[in-house]
């Protein structure tokens, strides 16, 4: 992993309240991705584990499972580009996939430990599945999963990936709604004001939401559906972009 980086700590317009609340609108107001098959499964096997209702304890499951896809990809790509490192091209191809790995699976680390700190300081308990037992078997069960796609197609693999950012990008949205709490709620935690260096809680999840809509554009770019990218004002660069994003 690289050394963690903190993108919306510092006054960054992309942080503001307004700018957050109208992007968490845009999700609402976005129909999902039509999930494939695959995706729905998984996403039932998470219901079946944690419940239908989400909540924080579900959140840090999500977030625990969120970084293994990228860290897979990464080690893939390095073997990739030492297989292949005559080839310049091939090796920047990797390159773009380790750089956007990297940055995405430090994110996803963020958010569980900004999770932990919502749950430490409101007094709410770790659920049976975030045992180290269970959630190591989760792990275990989806690094199998990540491995097992990738290997037979990483474009599949990418797309599985921008259909699990595009659910919890509407998790974390909902979230917001059903806490309505967390509007008031002021943001004390430096951690937390590291990763975001917004006011309340409300927006520290409307923050998360929109990191998970980046990683879903990024994840869509790469397997080359970049008609889905949502598209907004401020966005980052696409790694990689398909020629008519450019
Ligand atoms: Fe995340
Ligand atoms: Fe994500």
């Amino acid at each position: 992993m690289t050394q963690q980086t903190h993108p919306h700590a510092d006054t960054n317009p992309l942080s503001t309240s307004a700018f957050l609340q109208r992007e968490q609108q845009a999700t609402l107001d976005t129909p999902r991705y039509p999930y494939s098959f695959l995706a729905k499964v998984f996403f039932f096997g998470m219901d079946v584990l944690a419940g239908k209702k989400d909540d924080l304890p579900k959140a840090k499951l999500l977030e625990i499972l969120a970084s293994i896809p990228y860290r897979v990809w990464e080690i893939r790509h390095y073997v990739k580009q030492t297989r292949q490192y005559r080839n310049h091209g091939a090796v920047a191809r990797a390159q773009d996939v380790i750089s956007w790995g990297r940055d995405a699976q430090d994110n996803e680390y963020l958010h569980l430990r900004v999770i932990h700190e919502k749950m430490l300081a409101d007094g709410i308990r770790d659920k049976w599945y975030l045992s180290a037992f269970v959630s190591g078997a989760a792990v275990l069960s989806y690094a199998i999963i990540a491995r097992t796609m990738a290997f037979f197609s990483q474009r599949r693999a990418f797309l599985f990936n921008a259909e699990f950012e595009n659910h919890a990008e509407g998790v974390y949205a909902r979230l917001v709604v059903d806490n309505p709490q967390w509007e008031t709620q002021p943001v004390d935690n430096p951690f937390v004001k590291q990763y975001a260096d917004v006011d309340t809680w409300a927006d520290v999840f409307r923050r998360i939401s929109l990191d998970e809509r980046d990683h879903m554009n990024s994840s869509f770019a790469f397997c080359g559906k970049a008609e889905h990218i949502h598209q907004y004002e401020g966005m980052p660069p696409i790694p990689n972009p398909p020629s008519h994003l450019a």
